[in-house]
Order: C-alpha cells, then sequence, then structure tokens
C-alpha cells in the first residue's frame, strides 16, 4: 500500500498528490510515469511523475478529474492509501548539452508532464522558453513553478481571463521565427500536440511530444496503446511516451483514444450513483 502524504488543490479538478514510494522515488527520472490503481476493484491508469525526492522517499502526481477513477482518487485525502503503485516506466527523456535553446509548450494538465523535463534541461545548461495556457485562468497551474525553471515565461488563456488571449500554439507561431529553437517540447491535448509540430515543421524545428495513449498493463504485453510512428508499429508505454513529434500518426491515435468512450461514460455514471447513494444514505427514487 502507499500512502497519500499530502494533497493540494491546484486549480478546479486538477489536484497535487504526494505519494511515499520509496522504491519509485529512488529509480525514477524525468519523463516517466507510474500506473496506479487505488484498490482491488480499480482501474489501472497512468500518470506522469511530476516531481520526486529520494531522501524523503517521495513522488508527486498532478491529476485532472476527468472520468470514473480520477474522481475517485480526487476523493482521497491525505492518510488515506493507494493499493498499487508501479513505476518508474516508460523511457525518461534524454538530457544532454547538444540543445542550447529550447521552447516547452505546456496546455491545461500537460503543463505538469512538462515542468520535470524543463527544470532537467535548464539544470543542464540549456536556456529554457516556456509557453503555458489553459482554457480561462482559474485552470492555470504551476506558474510560480515553470517560471523557475524557465528563462522566460508566456502564459495565455482561451477566453483572454489571463495572459496573453488565445492558444498556446499561437504564442509558438510568433516566437518560433524570433528565437530560433533548437528543440520543442509540447504537452497536452493531442489537437494541440499535433497543432505544435504542423508549426514547427515549417521551421524544420526537432519536436517532442508526449503520448496519452490508453494504457492497460504498461509493459508492452497487452498492445493496448498502440502508436504508429513513421510508419513503424510502437509502445506508448515502453518505446515512449516520448516520441518525435512530426512522425507521429496523431488521425489513428485520436480515433484509438475515444474507442471506450462508451463504457467510460456508464463507468462514471455508476460511480456517481453510488457516491450519492453513499452521500444521501438512500438511493434518489427512496428520497423523492
Ligand atoms: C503516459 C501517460 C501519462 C499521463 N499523465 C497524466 C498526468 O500527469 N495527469 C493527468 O491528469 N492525466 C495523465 N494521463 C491521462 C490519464 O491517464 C487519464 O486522464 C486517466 O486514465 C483517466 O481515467 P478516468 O477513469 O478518470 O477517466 P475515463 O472516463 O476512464 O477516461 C477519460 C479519458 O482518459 C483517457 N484514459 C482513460 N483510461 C486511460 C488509461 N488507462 N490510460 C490512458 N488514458 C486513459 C481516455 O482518453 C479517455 O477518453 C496520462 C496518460 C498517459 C498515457
Ligand atoms: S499498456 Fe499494454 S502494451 Fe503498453
Amino acid at each position: 500500500m502507499y500512502k497519500i502524504l499530502e494533497t493540494k488543490q491546484l486549480a478546479k479538478e486538477i489536484k497535487l498528490f504526494v505519494v511515499d514510494a520509496p522504491r519509485v522515488a529512488k529509480a525514477c527520472k524525468p519523463g516517466q510515469f507510474i500506473i496506479l490503481k487505488i484498490n482491488e476493484q480499480g482501474e489501472r491508469i497512468p500518470l506522469t511523475i511530476y516531481d520526486y525526492n529520494v531522501g524523503q522517499g517521495t513522488i508527486s502526481i498532478i491529476f485532472q478529474e476527468v472520468g470514473k477513477t480520477t474522481r475517485q482518487l480526487g476523493k482521497l485525502k491525505a492518510g488515506d492509501e493507494i493499493q498499487d503503485f508501479v513505476g518508474p516506466l516508460g523511457k525518461p527523456i534524454e538530457v544532454n548539452d547538444s540543445h542550447k535553446r529550447i521552447i516547452c509548450v505546456g496546455g491545461g494538465v500537460g503543463v505538469a508532464p512538462v515542468y520535470p523535463k524543463a527544470r532537467a534541461l535548464k539544470n543542464s545548461g540549456a536556456e529554457v522558453i516556456s509557453i503555458i495556457g489553459a482554457r480561462s485562468k482559474d485552470l492555470i497551474i504551476l506558474e510560480e513553478e515553470m517560471k523557475a525553471v524557465s528563462n522566460e515565461l508566456y502564459v495565455c488563456t482561451d477566453d483572454g481571463s489571463y495572459g496573453e488571449h488565445g492558444f498556446v500554439t499561437q504564442v509558438l507561431e510568433k516566437l518560433l521565427p524570433i528565437k530560433t529553437p533548437d528543440l520543442v517540447i509540447a504537452i497536452g491535448p493531442l489537437p494541440m500536440m499535433r497543432a505544435c509540430c504542423q508549426a514547427t515543421k515549417k521551421f524544420n524545428v526537432p519536436t517532442l511530444v508526449s503520448l496519452n495513449s490508453i494504457m492497460v498493463d504498461g509493459t508492452g504485453m497487452c498492445g493496448s496503446c498502440r502508436v504508429t510512428i513513421g510508419g513503424e508499429t510502437k509502445f506508448a508505454c515502453v518505446d515512449g511516451p516520448t516520441f518525435d513529434g512530426h512522425l507521429v500518426d496523431f488521425n489513428e491515435l485520436m480515433l484509438r483514444q475515444v474507442r471506450f468512450v462508451e463504457e467510460e461514460k456508464v463507468a462514471l455514471q455508476r460511480y456517481e450513483k453510488m457516491e450519492g447513494v453513499k452521500e444521501n444514505g438512500s438511493c434518489c427514487c427512496k428520497s423523492r
């Protein structure tokens, strides 16, 4: 069992958990992820390692409550335990001194996986320019943390309620010809990552994206996270999750990403009904 030591609400429906997981903390590197299962009946879900502390033996994760499991996770408090917390999984990001100027782009909760990469690259001596964005001001996360690991930080919101008005891709398009980066890292929703790759392709700037394909075992055995990269089949859990964005077949990934939408809807409805029964002490028909 893995104890939750601390919880923090970062934005509406986005939480940070610090989890006691010394063996994972000892082995992990930026860019890797864990797969957790809340309890015996739970579903396995992957979450990026946002931060780790080897001395304290802790792993920090940040998650957005989008469906049944993440909502259930969001109900847990400090002192509660998670049954399985497997990791570190996936390939870490390569950090070397070949990159001098990097633009890091994070959209929505995608800022969480961008942060450890930006920090590692900044620590390696690179100049890091970051762009973070969300739908509105109340959904912006990790602004101070990103500022601390960036030479320049641009913040934008889709509705203009904070920072620049518009999408992260628009800021990226403006910066590409001026800053001439030698690498772009873009993490967020699939349409955002695809748009970033289309922009960087025009300038021939190598671009890394982190693919959030649906994972089950996380060991390359089940095939669920299959993606096509440069015409070849890869498994995001063991070959990624970071890939050359210019080679990703985004259309295929988008189709594969929605293949369980009906089941996900039913699972969430069942869960919310059960929670409603617990909170009201009776089911909705009896309370009428
Ligand atoms: C390597 C990796 C790292 C990730 N890191 C983060 C992170 O740091 N923070 C964060 O908020 N989210 C992260 N995700 C996405 C997260 O795993 C999903 O939001 C979560 O699984 C949703 O589960 P649910 O039951 O709450 O929602 P559901 O209603 O079951 O699903 C909502 C959507 O989430 C995706 N999803 C569902 N199940 C899985 C699964 N087993 N594996 C991958 N995606 C799934 C699908 O696109 C689905 O349509 C990551 C995904 C991957 C692959
Ligand atoms: S999650 Fe099963 S092969 Fe990647």
